[in-house]
């Protein structure tokens, strides 16, 4: 895909924006309270895949030499405001405005350059990120996650639900200090499609109503779900940093429809690999779907070649037996983990179609290689 074939590295591309984004988030996140700034910075002090982020920059880069809508505005004001109401409570982080003026774009060969305001994006798409994790691993009862002990199972339930609400609140700060209001509703969007995304997973299957044929098969139901609780965050990043660079709608729905379709493949990978990984290799604890008792791709394909797997699925594997002597054995006898990679590949492939109408940049590269290199991913 590339004229020259060089392998990009994204790292040498956007590694100083992804490195600060740690600090700038440890900023964010500072508050008067030792135990909940303990808390809520728990998962940053792991190395988490930073997807989101890096693809945020890449977009911001990939994008920066397109056709532009408008000027931006170009820098990020910002200071946190909180009243503290005893002097003890004082915010000791309050800052940065000062800070990011200082801030300048570095500009590559090419002339591509991030903004502050999408080196902001990316902090916050992290953030909503993060604070969905926390909720999730209250709700699945998980017990690791980037290797470490789940913030759960370390500081009990009620501290990881109210850190994982004050990470979202000040993401939400962050947001509206961008005074981009097509941007806030992006990702304001995006925190409703995780609850929907989480809620359609609790039911399997679309039920019709006054027995109505279902709206949808259990598989358009699957992938819309996965659309809902993972590629709508990062479809809408991709878009929401096209839009603070100034682009066309055409250019930002291109972003759009590269971040969604490699979002669906992300989470058909991920739903792979629960059944391919050890827990160790993936530093969360994997074989986890079907005990939650839910069917994703690869069981869905098996069902295909292997009917009796239809009640299993309609009763969440609840049965002794279900999960580890029926289920998962079907799944490795049937060409079901194949059947997933295939689609995985097709929506990685929609995705490079997408990003290839970019102009020719490093980055661009760089979104095309991490692509091509999802489907093989091995954490
Ligand atoms: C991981 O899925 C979880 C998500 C992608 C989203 C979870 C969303 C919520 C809990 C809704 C609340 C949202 C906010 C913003 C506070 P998984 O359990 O399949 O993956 P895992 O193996 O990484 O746990
Ligand atoms: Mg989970
Ligand atoms: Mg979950």
């Amino acid at each position: 895909y590339d004229q020259d074939q060089k392998i990009i590295d994204p790292i040498k591309l956007v590694g100083r924006d992804l490195r600060d984004m740690r600090d700038n988030i440890a900023t964010l996140l500072g508050s008067g309270h030792p135990l909940l700034n303990t808390v809520s910075k728990y998962y940053f002090s792991a190395e988490g895949k930073n997807i989101r982020p890096l693809l945020v920059l890449l977009a911001a880069q990939a994008t920066s030499i397109a056709p532009k809508q408008y000027l931006v505005s170009f820098s990020d004001e910002y200071e946190i405001i909180d009243t503290p109401i005893s002097p003890m409570l004082q915010n000791t982080t309050t800052r940065t405005a000062h800070h990011d003026a200082l801030y300048t774009p570095s500009v590559t060969k090419q002339g591509c350059m991030i903004l502050p305001t999408q080196r902001r994006l990316a902090e916050i798409v992290e953030m909503i990120h993060t604070a969905s994790l926390l909720h999730d691993d209250v709700i699945d009862a998980s017990e690791a996650r980037r290797g470490l002990p789940s913030a759960n199972v370390n500081f009990g339930n009620k501290m990881a639900i109210l850190a994982g609400d004050f990470m979202l609140a000040r993401a939400s700060v962050s947001l509206a200090r961008l005074r981009n209001a097509e941007v806030i509703e992006l990702l304001a969007t995006t925190i409703a499609n995780l609850v929907e995304g989480e809620f359609m997973q609790l039911k399997n299957t679309q039920k019709g109503k006054n027995g109505e044929a279902p709206r949808m098969t259990t598989f358009e139901y699957y992938m819309e779900k996965s659309y809902m609780k993972t590629a709508s965050l990062i479809a809408k990043s991709c878009r929401a940093s096209a839009v603070l660079g100034g682009n066309t709608k055409e250019v930002t729905e291109l972003a759009y429809t590269y971040g969604r379709n490699l979002g669906l493949a992300f989470q058909l990978v991920d739903d792979m690999l629960d059944f391919t990984l050890s827990s160790t290799q993936f530093g969360k604890p994997t074989g986890a779907d079907l005990t939650l008792g839910l069917a994703t791709a690869p069981v869905l394909y098996a069902w295909e070649e292997f009917p009796e797997l239809g009640p299993l699925i309609e009763r969440k594997f609840s049965q002794p037996g279900d999960v580890e002597k029926v289920a998962r054995a079907l799944v490795y006898q049937s060409n079901g983990l194949k059947q997933t990679r295939a689609l995985a590949e097709s929506h990685c492939q929609a995705a490079i179609d997408a990003a290839m109408q970019f102009p020719p940049s490093d980055a661009r590269s760089a979104l095309i290689q991490l692509t091509e290199k999802m489907v093989t991913r091995q954490k």
